[in-house]
């Protein structure tokens, strides 16, 4: 009880949370928030009901994993291929980083977290792009917990893009082929500045990666639950991070 307490006083966000219940925090946590649209349908609404729903989960998680100390928390929130979808759920999709961050950008301010994007932000409307650079502008200036969102984002497309610079390099004479090394790969992703995800988490009850994230996921540890991201709670993301805290994680080596 004691121990307890004395944990809890340690806990630098004061609101009850034992971080320390945890006996390794993830450094960098990715989520694939899958499932508005079957949350909704069973609702009997329209699948953007499901989105819209999605977005108050995100305020919930990044606020739960700013209270447990994570360094990076990144969200796939649109992948190369959702463009497929019908216009109007694109349309609604595209639409809700302003909505997101119109109500929630103060906060993030003064909690420290720094926005980012990583996808192909070019191809985003005007409007989607004005919301993101503008939430990535205000927060410039924080070094706390990097919110990272994935925008357009499609590995493939990703690696791709980082072989044709690597390529222009060889090109251009700055670089031998004969020298090329997983870091220099690795130094042409959008992730570059980042460790690797720790932890992948995936909504839902799909078993996939949908193109996320392929070159980093190589050893992440990997949580798939059923339930949908707008059902996703607190309590569901601390399950995640306990099997997190449980595993062993060897890379291809042993341990006693
Ligand atoms: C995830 O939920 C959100 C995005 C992909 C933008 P879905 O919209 O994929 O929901 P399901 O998978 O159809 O239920
Ligand atoms: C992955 O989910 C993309 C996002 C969560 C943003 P999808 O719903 O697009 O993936 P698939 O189509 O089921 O593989
Ligand atoms: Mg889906």
């Amino acid at each position: 009880m004691l121990e307890k307490l004395a944990s809890q006083q340690h806990n630098p966000s004061g609101d009850g949370v034992d971080v320390n219940a945890f006996e390794n925090i993830p450094r960098h946590v990715a989520i694939i928030m899958d499932g508005n649209g079957r949350w909704a349908r069973r609702r009997g609404l329209p699948r953007i009901a499901g989105h819209r729903a999605g977005m108050n989960v995100v305020k919930k998680i990044v606020r739960a994993a700013d209270r447990l100390g994570i360094e990076i928390l990144t969200l796939y929130a649109f992948s190369t291929e959702n463009w497929k979808r019908p216009k109007d759920e694109v349309d609604y999709l595209m639409r809700l980083p302003e909505q997101f961050l119109s109500s929630y950008l103060k906060e993030l301010v003064e909690k420290n977290v720094q926005v980012r994007v990583m996808g192909d932000i070019e191809r985003l409307p005007a409007h989607t792009r004005r919301a993101v650079d503008k939430a990535m502008a205000d927060t410039a200036a924080n070094d706390g917990m990097v919110l990272n969102f994935a925008l357009n984002y499609g590995s493939r497309h990703e690696i791709t893009e980082a072989v044709r610079r690597l390529a222009i390099d060889v090109r251009e004479g700055r670089k031998d082929p004969e020298d090329i090394t997983e870091k220099d790969i690795a130094k042409y992703l959008l992730t570059n500045v980042y460790p690797d995800p720790d932890l992948l988490i995936r909504t839902s009850g799909e078993i996939r990666l949908s193109n996320f994230m392929l070159w980093q996921l190589a050893y992440t540890e990997l949580w798939f639950t059923d339930v949908y991201w707008p059902d996703f709670t607190e309590d569901h993301f601390h399950e995640a991070i306990r099997h997190y805290s449980g595993r062993s994680r060897r890379y291809g080596g042993v341990k006693e």
